[in-house]
C-alpha cells in the first residue's frame, strides 16, 4: 500500500521554549511517527511574525500575538509523516488550552488562548508556503542521503 507521505510546518513558541519543554514536546511528536526533516532556533522579528500570522492581520488580537511571538526565542521545525497537517493538529489540541483534549501539547503546556505553546500549519496548502516562508530548499534536502554516484 502506497501511504502519503505530507509535511507540515511546526513552531515551538516562546512560552514553551521559556518553559523547557521542547524535548517533551519533540518525543510526542516523534513517537506519533512525525520526522523532524528540518529544525532550527530563532528569535522572530516584528516583520517576520507580522508576515507569518499575516491572515490575523484584521484580528482585535494581532498586535497582541506579534508581541507574544516575538518575545523570546522559538524553534521552527519541519515535520515529516503520514498525514503530517492533521497528526500535528491532533497532538497540538484545540487553540485555546483550557478547551484542548487531556493529553494533547497545548492543554498540558499553554498558559492561555494566545501563549499556547505551538504552532501548527492547519491544511496541506498553508503547510507548503509556511514551510517556504522559513526553510530554502537547501536546508530541506540537506539531511537527504547524497545521491548514489557522487563523490
Ligand atoms: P496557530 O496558527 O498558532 O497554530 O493557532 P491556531 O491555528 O490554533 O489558531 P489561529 O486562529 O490560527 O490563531 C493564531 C494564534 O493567535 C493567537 N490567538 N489569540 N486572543 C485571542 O482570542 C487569540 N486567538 C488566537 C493564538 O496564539 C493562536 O495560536
Ligand atoms: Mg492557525
Amino acid at each position: 500500500m502506497i501511504v502519503a507521505v505530507e509535511r507540515t510546518l511546526s513552531i515551538l513558541k516562546p512560552d514553551a521554549y521559556a518553559k523547557g519543554c521542547l524535548g517533551e514536546v519533540l518525543r510526542r511528536f516523534e513517537a506519533a511517527g512525525l520526522r523532524v526533516l528540518a529544525i532550527k532556533s530563532l528569535w522572530l522579528t516584528a516583520s517576520q511574525a507580522e508576515a507569518f500570522y499575516g491572515v490575523h492581520r484584521e484580528r482585535p488580537f494581532f498586535r497582541d500575538l506579534v508581541a507574544f511571538m516575538t518575545s523570546g526565542p522559538v524553534v521552527v521545525q519541519v515535520l515529516e509523516g503520514r498525514d503530517a497537517v492533521a497528526t500535528n493538529r491532533r497532538l497540538m489540541g484545540a487553540t485555546d488550552p483550557k478547551k484542548a483534549d487531556t493529553g494533547t501539547i497545548r492543554a498540558d503546556f499553554g498558559s492561555h488562548i494566545e501563549a499556547n505553546a505551538v504552532h501548527g500549519s492547519d491544511s496541506a496548502q498553508t503547510a507548503a508556503e509556511e514551510i517556504a516562508f522559513f526553510f530554502s530548499q537547501s536546508e530541506l534536502t540537506a539531511l537527504m542521503p547524497a545521491e548514489s554516484g557522487s563523490a
